[in-house]
């Protein structure tokens, strides 16, 4: 694996394809890790020495000492949730001085927002979406809208205080009359104030500080949250999440352009998960799904609901490898496949009859497509913790080969556990 490139890591399914360890394993030799979108929706899973870390808004770099991680523009910042994760580290002992910075321009997640996020997913019915409450689309909503509240606005009391207030005009729909903590702004507007302090020494202009590292030779690692399949433009909107969750996201959510990205690196999970409601062709309501679910250990490690599991989608896989210009593949948890006779892969649709091999962008059409398998032989024998492509079973290797090469994509890692070293690099 060539080192000294700037890499983008994108998860190319509905999110969770181990974004976090991966991310975790490849900084160790660039010297910046980024986040560009999304925010403590997020959740990533860093095994080190036993000890499990889940990062929501800090980049999965921050395990590194002296390896700098940026939260760039396009995220969206609950500053509580930002708090309760710094202070877990510093109990922890990792010490971020003067190697966490977060852009001014990024905006904030307020209570308010957790409050709209529950009482939009209530409304909705039996259309929920299933999101996570943690108030992101209600954030985005505001910041397209231009009513965002930003980080810089929280070292201008007279404007946060002025902005704040305005947030009751336009949101009396949910706020007025509410006896819902979340809806009391003098009570917000108190606990910012608090908060300014922290973020104080994290602010930093993030796209020049990029563009400058860059221009001296440094390498950066760009970390995307979600899935692309999530993506509010050209994943299962409405059953997406709220922002570009594919590499587009990368250049608008950290303000750098596309000659400081070499390689574009996709998360896949050996098989499919979803979280939260929307089409999913491929997903097993049945005992194998749910054996999937036991052995993968898939339940959100945000919310800790229970994740719904299905064969390999490579239509859906295909729209993602496009949308994202990925050329290369980290594949994971192969070890949760150990054991099953054969193994189905999704390789086109059937769509009342029609036979499609790309992903419709009408939702009502995905949900009746229905997956045209290809059944591939399953291993015996166990692949956890194995390093070396020589050492997988011969029908672990021709699964790992198939998916490459109907994707046109080669494949940088494969991950046999959960644990930084339980990886094969190819
Ligand atoms: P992310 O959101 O993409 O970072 O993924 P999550 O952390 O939400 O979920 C991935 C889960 O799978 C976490 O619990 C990881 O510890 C775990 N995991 C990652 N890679 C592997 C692997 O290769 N094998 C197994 N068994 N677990 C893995
Ligand atoms: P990571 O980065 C899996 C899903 C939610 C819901 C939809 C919208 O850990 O892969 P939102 O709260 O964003 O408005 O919810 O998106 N979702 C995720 N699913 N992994 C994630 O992040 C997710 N972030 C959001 O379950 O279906
Ligand atoms: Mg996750």
């Amino acid at each position: 694996m060539k080192k000294n490139k700037n890499r983008v890591v994108v998860g190319l399914q509905w999110g969770d394809e181990g974004k976090g360890k991966i991310v975790d394993l490849l900084a160790a030799d660039v010297d910046i890790i980024a986040r560009c979108q999304g925010g403590a929706n997020a959740g990533h899973t860093i095994i080190i020495n036993d000890k499990k870390h889940v990062l929501r808004l800090i980049p999965s770099g921050i395990f590194h000492p002296g390896k700098v991680c940026c939260i760039g523009n396009g995220v969206v910042i609950d500053p509580f949730s930002l708090k309760e994760e710094l202070d877990l580290l510093s109990s922890q002992g990792v010490n971020f001085d003067g190697r966490l910075f977060v852009s001014p321009a990024a905006n904030l997640v307020l209570p308010y927002h957790k409050l709209i996020d529950a009482t939009d997913e209530r409304n909705r019915g039996t259309e929920s979406i299933g999101t996570t409450q943690r108030g992101i689309g209600p954030a985005y909503v505001d910041k397209v809208a231009r009513n965002g509240i930003r980080v810089v606005d929280l070292f201008a009391t007279e404007r946060l205080r002025h902005r704040l207030e305005y947030q009751k005009t336009i949101k009396e729909k949910y706020l007025a009359g509410s006896s819902d903590e979340r809806a009391d702004i003098d009570r917000i507007f108190h606990d910012l104030q608090h908060m300014a302090a922290m973020f104080r020494p994290l602010v930093a202009d993030i796209s020049k500080y990029l563009w400058d590292s860059w221009k001296s030779g440094k390498t950066l690692l760009y970390e995307g949250a979600q899935g692309s399949m999530l993506d509010v433009d050209l994943g299962t909107y409405p059953f997406a999440t709220s922002s570009n969750t594919i590499t587009g996201g990368v250049l608008t959510g950290l303000g750098i352009g596309p000659q400081m990205i070499d390689e574009v690196v996709g998360i896949v999970k050996a098989y499919t998960t979803r979280v939260g409601a929307g089409p999913f062709p491929t997903e097993l309501v049945d005992e194998l799904g749910e054996k999937l679910r036991i052995t993968g250990d898939e339940y959100g490690s945000v919310t800790g609901r229970p994740r719904r599991c299905g064969w390999l989608d490579l239509v859906s896989l295909k729209h993602a490898v496009r949308i994202n210009g990925v050329s290369s593949i980290a594949i994971t948890k192969l070890d949760v496949l150990d054991g099953l006779q054969e193994l189905n892969v999704c390789v086109a649709y059937d769509i009342n009859g029609h036979i499609c091999s790309d992903v419709p962008l009408d939702l009502a059409e995905l949900y009746y497509a229905r997956p045209v398998y290809r059944t591939l032989p399953g291993w015996s024998g166990d692949t956890t913790g194995l390093t070396q492509f020589e050492d997988l079973p011969k029908n672990a290797r021709h699964y790992l080969e198939f998916i490459a090469n109907d994707l046109g994509v080669e494949i940088l890692l494969v991950s046999t556990g959960a644990k930084r070293m339980e990886t094969i690099v190819v």
